[in-house]
């Protein structure tokens, strides 16, 4: 038997990266892209002590029960709310996730999908290549400012200050944001990010920018007595997690003309989502592509790679969380 700890890489990844796993483990890696339905992992994991993980494996008290081995579950994605983190915790089961190198390319898809849908593009692009487009008319396909309006941020984290940035320093926005803790003062300066209560948020926006993490809390935060609080005008984008937003409410919202817009990059059951949302034309949508730049998947799985390393050869994980 080897000496080297065994770990399992559970979907496919970027070739030199598992070299460098490779390096330091044993190293098992999927033999297809499938994600992999719990009693496949359970299997693959027997006799692995570490386990390089993305947002699409569920980590629970039953697989912690059935894998003994595992010390530690290295995701490559900042979002763990596919992880009992209580239950690896009671095993001593290590868990670390990958912020920060994320945050500023996830930013920038936020504001992309925010001027996508605010400004119609992607309707506009559909409307041309049906050959629609016979002639300039004075309201073709116009849409709502992006540039000095008030942007509402739900969920002030690394990303939404990031976005904030963008709205306040690059398109003159005013920024208002809810979040359960305020930002410090020299955060919010030279933003002039006013916090204010979620009602209030919802009233004010003029594009709401939803990016809190999924917690059973946050379920449904944004349904129809949300919408109904927002202005007709107005664009909603969710790069958070799909279950945040009731997309059946967030569907008849947009059907019935009482928001304009919106942009969704993540959907509740995703791969699966809500047929009315593909019927609409003013919603743009996109596979959870938010954080998907090369450079910064890359940036993810090194970080995972690292904490791996880190928690199975003694030394300190990188970015842990718990409960
Ligand atoms: C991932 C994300 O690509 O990091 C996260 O939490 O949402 C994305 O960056 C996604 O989770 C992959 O499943």
């Amino acid at each position: 038997m080897s000496a080297r700890p065994s770990v399992l890489v559970a979907r496919r990844i970027f070739p030199d990266i598992v070299q460098r796993l490779r390096e330091h483990f044993e190293v098992e890696e999927p033999l297809d892209d499938e994600p992999l339905p719990q009693p496949e992992l359970i299997r693959r994991l027997q006799g692995k002590v570490g386990l390089f993980a993305t947002g699409t494996e569920l980590i629970d008290a039953t697989l912690l029960q059935a894998c003994p081995d595992l010390r530690a579950v290295c995701l490559m994605t900042v979002g763990y709310n596919n992880v009992d983190l209580a239950a690896c915790a009671a095993r001593g089961v290590v868990v670390t996730n990958a912020p920060d190198v994320l945050t500023e390319t996830t930013a920038d898809f936020g504001f992309a999908l925010l001027l996508a849908a605010a400004r119609r593009v992607t309707e506009a692009e559909h409307y041309l290549r049906a050959g629609r487009w016979k002639q300039w008319n004075i309201d073709l396909l116009a849409g709502a400012d992006v540039h000095g309006s008030t942007l509402g941020v739900l969920g002030m984290g690394r990303i939404g200050q990031a976005i904030a940035r963008r709205a306040a320093l690059g398109f003159g926005m005013r920024v208002i944001y809810h979040n359960r803790s305020r930002l410090a003062p020299e955060l919010e300066a030279p933003l002039g990010a006013q916090w204010v209560d979620k009602t209030e948020l919802l009233r004010r926006a003029d594009h709401l920018i939803i990016v809190v993490p999924y917690t059973p809390a946050a379920h449904h935060l944004i349904g129809a007595p949300e919408l109904a609080l927002m202005k007709p005008s107005a664009t909603l984008v969710n790069i958070a997690r799909g279950g945040v937003v009731d997309d059946a409410a967030l569907a008849e919202a947009l059907a019935a003309g009482r928001l304009a817009a919106a942009g969704l990059d993540v959907f509740e059951g995703e791969p699966q989502l809500n047929p009315a949302l593909l019927a609409l034309s003013n919603v743009v949508l996109t596979p959870h592509i938010a954080s998907a730049s090369i450079a910064t998947r890359r940036a993810m799985c090194n970080l995972a790679v690292d904490n791996l390393i880190a928690a199975l050869t003694g030394g300190q994980v990188l970015t842990p969380v718990g409960p």
